[in-house]
Formats: C-alpha cells, sequence, structure tokens
C-alpha cells in the first residue's frame, strides 16, 4: 500500500513526470499524494489530502531534474495534509517517501526529539528523514549516512529519498517493492510498480529485499543494505505495454477487466504442460500441501479445496495467509505450500511462505504480476496471465486463479487434457455470456437493487467459496451490507436475517447438491426473501435468474462472473467509483 515514484537524469521537467507515474500507482493508496522537487539548494514539497488523479499535472512543469512523489494509503495518522509524504529533515535539505510501517518509530522520535529534531506529523515515516540528518552529523556522505540509518529501522519498508546537497536520490528496500526502470538518454525512474514509468522505459531491476540503492541521473550504484558493499546487477527487459494498463473505451478498470474474461480464461490454461506435471508430481509427492492466500485470491483456494476433492480426492489443507502461521508445526521439509496472488506483493502471503522456507518446505506460487517478490522468491511459478489488474476489486485475476488450480488438480488425475477442454470451453462460453445484452439485463437488476441495504448469498461446493467472494466484491465497491454463507448453514443462524423482500443471490451449478442448496432457497422463500438464482437452469423458485452456462466442475468460475458485474453497476448505481473503493489498496503491503 501507498505508491511511491522518483526521477532523476537529463530531463527538467521532473516534476511532471513524477506526477503523471504516481497517477498510474493511485490503485496502491489514494487518501493523499505529494511530491518534493530539488530546485538548485532546495527542496519544494507540496501535497495535500485526496486523490493523485484530481491533480492537475501541469502545474508542476518547473525546471528540475529530481523529483519524488507519493499516493498514500494511512496507516500511522490520520489523512491530513501534514501526514501526507514526503517528510523532510529540520534543515529541509532531505525528503522521504515512504511505504510500509517503521515498528520502532515510537523509540526512534523519542531519542530524535531529545537531540531537538521537532516532528509536523503523527506518521512512522516522518522519524527517516530526522534520523538520516543525525547519521550526517557523523559522517556527511548522503549515501552512507542513509545506509546507517536504515539499520536502525524495524519493519517493512521500501524507502526513497532525495538529497539537496549531494544532488543524488538513494532507496532501499525491506518487505515492499521497488523497482528501477533505466532509460540510457533519459535517467532513473525508481517506483513502486512498473507502471509508473512504462511509458519511458522497459529495461528494469528489481530491488531485492536488504538490498540499496544510489544514483544521481548519469549512473547508478547497488550496494548491500546491511554491509554497504556495492555489488553489479542485472537489468531485465519487460514485455509489459503501456495499452494493457490503460481504460481504453471503458468508463471504468473493473469493468474492463470483468470483459477481459473472454479471454483470460484462455490464457490461464496456456501452460507449459511439463511444467504442469512436475508440479502435480510435487504435490503427489509432498507430506501435506497448503494453500494460503488472502481476500480474493483465498476465495479461489477455497475453491480448489472442492476441486482437489472432487476431481483428484486428494486432501489439501487451505488457510487464510493471515492464520497460516498458526499451522506451522504442520510444516515439514517435505511439504508443499501453494501461495496464490494477483499482486505478487501481499504481506501475509509473503510471511506465510517465509514461515514455510524456514522449515525447509517448498514453496509454489501462482501469482499474476510477473517479476513481483513472490514471484520471485517462490521455487516454481505459475502466472495467470491475465495481465495487469488495476481495479481494486479483483476479477479477472480470481477467474485466472482457479482455472490454474483445476488445471493443476486435473492433471493431479493424469487427466491434463480433459481439464483444458473444460476449461477451454469454459472460456468460450464466457465469451459468448459477457454480450451487451447480458450486461443490460444485470445493470436492470442492479437498478432494483440498489437501495437495499443489506444481501445475502449462498452456495454450495464449489459455490460456497463463490458465495463469500459475491460478499466481498458487493462490499468493497457498492458498500452494501453483503454476506455470503454455505448454504446448509442457513438454518443453523444466519435465516434470522431473512425478512420480507431481502434479497439473497443463490448460486447453483447442475450436480449432485443442486436439489439441496434449491431446497436451502426455498426455505428462504418461505421466510420472505427475495430469490435471484445464479446457474444454468431457472428454478421455480427463482424471482430473477440469471443465465450461466453449464460448464459442470468449472461451475464456479462462470457463477462469479454476473456476480461481478451486478456489483459493478451496484456502484455505479449508488453513485461510487468502483475502481478506488473507499479504505482500501489494490495491493496490501502491510500486515
Ligand atoms: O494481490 P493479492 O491477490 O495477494 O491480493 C489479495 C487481496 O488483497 C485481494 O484479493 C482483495 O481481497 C481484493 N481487493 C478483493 O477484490
Amino acid at each position: 500500500m501507498c505508491g511511491i515514484f522518483g526521477y532523476i537524469g537529463k530531463r527538467t521537467d521532473a516534476g511532471t513526470i513524477v506526477i503523471d507515474g504516481i497517477k498510474n500507482l493511485e490503485y496502491r493508496g489514494y487518501d493523499s499524494w505529494g511530491i518534493a522537487q530539488r530546485q538548485g539548494n532546495l527542496i519544494i514539497v507540496e501535497k495535500n489530502t485526496g486523490k493523485i488523479s484530481d491533480v492537475d499535472t501541469a502545474r508542476f512543469h518547473q525546471e528540475c531534474s529530481a523529483a519524488i512523489a507519493h499516493t498514500r494509503w494511512a496507516t500511522h495518522g490520520g489523512v491530513t495534509q501534514l501526514n501526507a509524504h514526503p517528510h523532510t529533515s529540520s534543515d529541509m535539505h532531505i525528503a522521504v517517501v515512504h511505504n510500509g510501517i517503521i515498528e520502532n518509530n515510537e523509540l526512534l522520535r523519542k531519542n530524535l526529539q531529545e537531540k531537538g529534531h521537532i516532528f509536523l506529523s503523527d506518521t512512522d515515516t516522518e522519524v527517516i528523514p530526522h534520523l538520516i540528518e543525525e547519521e550526517q552529523k557523523i559522517s556527511s556522505d548522503f549515501a552512507s549516512a542513509f545506509q546507517r540509518a536504515c539499520k536502525k529501522l524495524e519493519g517493512r519498508y521500501a524507502i526513497l529519498a532525495m538529497n539537496t546537497k549531494s544532488g543524488s536520490l538513494v532507496a532501499a528496500r525491506k518487505g515492499s517493492p521497488l523497482i528501477v526502470g533505466v532509460a540510457k538518454d533519459q535517467g532513473y525512474f525508481i517506483a513502486s510498480d512498473i507502471p509508473a514509468f512504462l511509458n519511458y522505459t522497459r529495461t528494469v531491476h528489481y530491488l531485492d529485499d536488504g538490498e540499496m540503492l544510489v544514483t544521481d541521473g548519469s549512473s547508478i550504484l547497488f550496494a548491500d543494505l546491511e554491509s554497504g558493499k556495492e555489488h553489479p546487477k542485472r537489468h531485465i527487459k519487460i514485455t509489459r505495454t503501456v495499452e494493457e494498463t490503460q481504460k481504453g473505451d471503458f468508463d471504468h478498470f473493473m469493468l474492463k477487466e470483468i470483459m477481459e474474461q473472454k479471454e483470460t480464461i484462455a490464457r490461464a490454461v496456456n501452460q507449459n504442460e511439463e511444467q504442469i506435471r512436475t508440479i502435480a508430481d510435487a504435490i503427489k509427492n509432498a507430506q501435506g500441501t497448503f494453500l494460503a492466500a488472502c481476500g480474493t485470491a483465498h476465495k479461489a483456494c477455497m475453491a480448489a479445496e472442492y476441486f482437489f476433492s472432487v476431481i483428484v480426492q486428494h486432501h489439501v489443507n487451505v488457510a487464510s495467509a493471515g492464520e497460516f502461521k498458526l499451522f506451522h508445526h504442520f510444516l515439514k521439509p517435505e511439504s508443499l505450500l501453494i501461495v496464490v496472488s494477483q499482486s505478487g506483493e501481499t504481506a501475509d502471503v509473503l510471511e506465510a511462505m517465509h514461515i514455510a522456507k524456514l522449515k525447509g518446505a517448498k514453496v509454489l506460487a501462482i501469482v499474476n504480476n510477473e517479476g513481483s517478490t513472490i514471484d520471485r522468491e517462490a521455487d516454481f511459478t505459475l502466472s495467470i496471465n491475465a495481465g495487469p489488474e488495476r481495479a481494486v476489486a479483483s476479477t479477472k485475476a480470481l477467474t485466472g486463479q482457479m482455472a490454474v488450480l483445476m488445471l493443476i488438480a486435473y492433471t493431479l488425475a493424469g487427466k491434463l487434457h480433459e481439464g483444458k477442454t473444460l476449461l477451454l470451453e469454459t472460456g468460450s462460453m464466457i465469451n459468448d455470456m459477457l454480450n451487451p445484452r447480458y450486461l443490460e439485463r444485470i445493470k436492470a437488476l442492479a437498478q432494483t437493487l440498489k437501495e437495499e441495504e443489506d444481501c445475502y448469498i449462498i452456495g454450495k461446493s464449489w459455490n460456497f467459496p463463490m458465495a463469500l467472494e459475491s460478499a466481498i466484491k458487493i462490499q468493497e465497491v457498492s458498500y452494501i451490507h453483503a454476506e455470503g454463507f454455505a448454504a446448509a448453514e442457513l438454518k443453523h443462524g444466519p435465516i434470522a436475517l431473512i425478512e420480507e423482500n431481502t434479497p439473497c443471490l443463490v448460486l447453483v451449478g447442475n450436480d449432485e447438491v443442486t436439489v439441496d442448496i434449491i431446497n436451502n432457497a426455498i426455505e428462504l422463500k418461505a421466510r420472505g426473501a427475495k430469490i435471484i438464482g445464479v446457474g444454468p437452469a431457472r428454478h421455480a423458485v427463482f424471482d430473477e435468474w440469471l443465465k450461466v452456462p453449464d460448464v459442470g466442475p468449472a461451475q464456479a468460475i462462470c457463477n462469479i462472473i454476473p456476480i461481478q458485474i451486478l456489483a459493478y453497476y451496484l456502484a455505479v448505481e449508488r453513485g461510487k467509483n468502483p475502481d478506488l473503493p473507499r479504505n482500501l489498496a489494490k495491493s496490501v503491503t502491510v500486515k
């Protein structure tokens, strides 16, 4: 959470470069923003509350060759102008932007205050420029003072600092991502994520944990943060295009990404068969296979538990990544952990990985963001190949994750080609389903539901995690109170919530549990609920029906899509921006 972006080099429009670029990182946090520009021997800071996308870039067109910018998701200190980044040293020669949490900030702040430093904000970040300033009193070299300061910090961070005296940018990473874009004729771009600088270069260095860099705009040095020892670092050419990261003709990224599911299932299934077989063998031979993820990706893992049970009768253990450390006793060197993450940067997922590695277990990562920390640290990685997902609400990543997990289950059952065929057919039926009439139909339904305060969703088998996922989608973008349940659980409590006309979405397949869930829907209807069925067949109990193709074990992949569309239109009809829901950020890099 929080996006950071800095530029230093030959160009003299650093201010507009960083403001323009940081707008592409808005998904990482959007409660406040700020910029520091180096103007000769001065640092000019401007910061405020509100969204960076509302800021006029042209205002920052001043002669300037180094600048850093930030878009914030508040952790320490409320959403105020003073708490927005950058933060500066007392002498105003150092400016810092930060992503992460400095856990020992209170102690550091107290020590610095005793030395006369005055703090203007409530943030943990503000200790960093003051600490560097203090270290510069011991020896004035900016990079080494920065390195010594970082060694005093506890917690997770990506830090980018600018100094007027040395005229350089320095950065360090411990737990939060930082990527350097290199454009030989222009200079260096340092960002939390690639879209910030994709307009300028596709040549990148990924900073590793415990690594720092120093650049004056004409060359760059990488060093070990602990020892300060320099080392060479190879760059990588990435294939991402600017177009992939744009909204195109769509009003919102969320709708664009929902519609991309016409092709992303096929892209997810397009895996190297030998690699999938190797992974299936690793699962077969593992003494315990665990799956861990957060939020929507966790619901993909929950669905996978059913895939492994029904398709191959193989037991796997699923945990929310934030809870995973409590199960470390079950891990052995022979165990396998499968982590699933769109961003590849989620802090709780990274922690789960580190726990597994400490126990000597192997880690398979299923990610979308190639080059991300989770991708680079895993023993094996499978990409879902969905292309950049910008909307905070995860849509195409979920269905891609489920497709890959299902393909693994089929491969483990010795039926890779059967699984592939099923998933490709599912993709093609989704392509047909996602037509303008289908969208209009769901938009009309959203118009009838937009004033509702509560909504419940039930599912059974793999549709149970999709009921939980439906609730996340509706909650996060429309702010309607939504809850998902395992259909059989209704009678154990939740049915007490049902009143006359309470909307209840019922996710149905065409399988051995259909009769049970239809009975559960009938029980809801008997208590006054309005039943909105999602499934391949119309049942008499449905007041409304959202038709989806009949795709057998891949039903969860189809059933969630109309709910994604419904959540989108509920948000739009209620006047909310579905791409930037309140209180959230796309990439949750704090625990
Ligand atoms: O990047 P990840 O897949 O690791 O993210 C996990 C969750 O933060 C994410 O799925 C979140 O729940 C989405 N905003 C839900 O739409």
